[in-house]
């Protein structure tokens, strides 16, 4: 959650570079923005922050050499100026992310003391605790290796000392990278945020921290304060594959990307995969460890593997996981599923996971995220950066690379590469703004609804899931998905005349069940190859066989896109959520 990023250099423009970075982390929260900035020669920091987005923000900062700047998604305190960030404490300024669990002990022994703190905010403590050590003469990296003791929790914190240039960083499980440009460096949540600027960097790992003062920098162990070497790194990154472009959300750019990624997916050499189904085959119990969409994309998965390697995987919500850890062992392989590859519950339960012995493969669509690089094997997914909220071409390029994958653990990775070349360029052949204008038409006579269930019968059931997920988080309509035989036991009470359904598939059993809905006054929309007498709607998609799961949400993605249009809402950025979710 949050984006955090700082500058500091031999301009004077610090502030108007963080002001424009800070737009392109907002994905990662936009509850409020703020930014302090000190200027040339000068001790005194100063900060602005407001409530809102930071995308609507268009003034001239002043000048200034070096600065931190956030952009919140509030875990402990209200949307608020006082809780925005940076948090100001005697002679430290800081900005976080992540959680400080046991903050509250901390706050009640400074406020016995007499402190008092302006903000309701975890984050504001660790200032507090900064600023004691510096009053009481330690150096800022000892201030910074003492307060980090204190933290429970995963962080990433950016702090400025009055009195002493330079900008100081330390993370222990939320992502921080170095850019290093010609005349600054950086230090962002994510390289979108420098990217412009350079695509040369440093990754901090946990347990690190870094020393930036203009262009020098200087890594250090953040327990025991001893230097620490890093590899400069360039990025393939493109600053247009992070930007907007043509089109008006990145929901919709990334959505129709997916004319390209699955073909880039695949692409991986046999040896990668084989690595990961070695992994796998030296195992005798298998999990699926993954959240939200990217649970949706393991399910999937189960029915791929089930069917095509005859594998049974366990599929857990990574925030369950600790119910079945007594499962967990050296024989354990842990398949972790991950856009971000930051994701928290997913990254507890592979850190524990490790420690029990477990083996880890990854699939993420972030290189150098912590996931990955916590892994034993890791497959890239090569989507390229996703930045609206809502997950879509990194769900298809996921489930795609699971499909080649089931295949490959029994030697056929051909058969597979045949079939997902042939779903790729059938995709390619739909997307296109004639089908995007049916599916706006469709949007439109269900838009008003306050309910929308849909339904779908073996990989198509979690896609019935994944397909409420992407309605629910952009529309905000309440919309649920079923597994289409379990409907009649209980769920079909819901059903009322008009209630529209999506009905996913078009296979009997299937369509049966869209004639029991129909039968109690439901409007069916079907989404499948055939049409079917049983559908008032019908978005035809390309039959594309075992890869059905991946053509079938699609519509569903553009769908979910235009009724948060047609309410008025910024798909990339609905209400209460973050791109990467980095706390528990
Ligand atoms: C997707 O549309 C959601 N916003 C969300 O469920 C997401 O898939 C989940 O938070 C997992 O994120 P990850 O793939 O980065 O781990
Ligand atoms: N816990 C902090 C807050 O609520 C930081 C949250 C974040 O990562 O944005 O302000």
């Amino acid at each position: 959650m949050c984006g955090i990023f700082a500058v500091s250099g031999k301009g004077n423009h610090a502030g108007n570079i963080i002001l424009e970075g800070l737009k392109k982390l907002e994905y990662r929260g936009y509850d409020s923005w703020g930014i302090a900035l000190r200027k040339a020669g000068k001790d005194a920091i100063l900060i602005e922050k407001e409530v809102g987005k930071i995308s609507k923000v268009n003034k001239e900062l002043s000048p200034s050499v070096e600065g931190i700047g956030h952009s919140r998604w509030a875990t402990h305190g209200g949307v608020t100026r006082e809780n925005a960030h940076p948090h100001q404490v005697g002679k430290v300024t800081i900005v976080h992310n992540g959680i400080f669990e046991n903050f509250s002990k901390h706050k009640k022994q400074f406020e016995a003391k007499g402190t008092s703190f302006c903000s309701q905010t975890d984050s504001e403590v660790i200032a507090a605790i900064l600023n004691s050590f510096f009053e009481a003469g330690f150096s800022p990296e000892k201030c910074i290796t003492k307060t980090a003791k204190k933290i429970d929790g995963r962080f990433a914190f950016l702090a400025m000392f009055e009195g002493i240039s330079g900008i100081f960083a330390a993370r222990r499980g939320s992502p921080l990278i170095i850019g290093r440009g010609k005349t600054e460096t950086f230090i962002a949540s994510d390289i979108p945020a420098f990217l412009e600027k350079t695509n040369i960097v440093n990754y901090l790992d946990d347990n690190e921290m870094v020393l930036v003062n203009g262009t020098t920098v200087n890594f250090k162990n953040l327990q025991t304060g001893l230097p620490v070497e890093k590899r400069d790194i360039k990025v393939p990154w493109k600053v247009e594959s992070a930007e907007k472009g043509k089109f008006p959300h990145f929901m919709i750019k990334e959505i129709f990307e997916q004319k390209e990624t699955i073909a880039r997916a695949i692409n991986h050499d046999e040896n990668a995969l084989n690595q990961a189904i070695s992994l796998l085959k030296d195992c005798n119990g298998v999990f699926f460890v993954a959240c939200g969409t990217a649970h949706k994309v393991a399910m999937t998965a189960e029915y791929f593997f089930a069917e095509i390697s005859g594998r049974k995987i366990n599929v857990v919500p990574a925030s369950e996981m600790p119910y079945f850890e007594r499962f967990i062992n050296k024989k354990t392989a842990i398949i972790a599923i991950s856009q971000s590859g930051e994701t928290a519950d997913v990254l507890e339960v592979l850190e524990r996971g490790k420690k029990a012995g477990a083996k880890i493969l990854s699939l993420t669509n972030v290189e150098s995220s912590s996931i990955a690089r916590l892994s034993d094997v890791h497959i890239p997914i090569l989507a390229g950066p996703e930045k609206a909220v809502a997950s879509t071409k990194a769900a298809t390029s996921q489930m795609a690379l699971l499909f080649l994958l089931a295949y490959t653990e029994v030697g056929k990775t051909n058969i597979a590469r045949e079939i997902l070349r042939s779903t790729s360029s059938s995709i390619n052949d739909f997307l296109n703004e004639r089908y995007e204008a049916i599916i706006q038409d469709v949007a439109k006579t269900i838009v008003k609804k306050e309910n929308l269930f849909i339904i779908g019968r073996g990989d198509l059931y979690p896609m019935a899931l994944e397909a409420a997920i992407k309605i629910q988080e952009v529309s905000y309509i309440h919309a649920q998905g079923f597994s289409a035989g379990e409907l009649k036991h209980g769920p079909i009470a819901l059903i009322e005349k008009d209630t529209p359904c999506l009905v996913l598939g078009d296979d009997l059993e299937t369509l049966s069940n869209a004639v029991e809905l129909k039968s109690r006054g439901a409007k069916i929309i079907g989404i499948s190859p055939q049409r079917a007498d049983v559908f008032d709607e019908w978005l035809k998609i390309p039959d594309c066989d075992g890869a059905k799961a991946i053509v079938t949400i699609i519509p569903v993605q553009i769908l979910a896109y235009h009724l948060a249009l047609l309410r008025n809402i910024d798909p990339d950025m609905p209400r209460n959520l973050a791109k990467s979710v980095t706390v528990k």
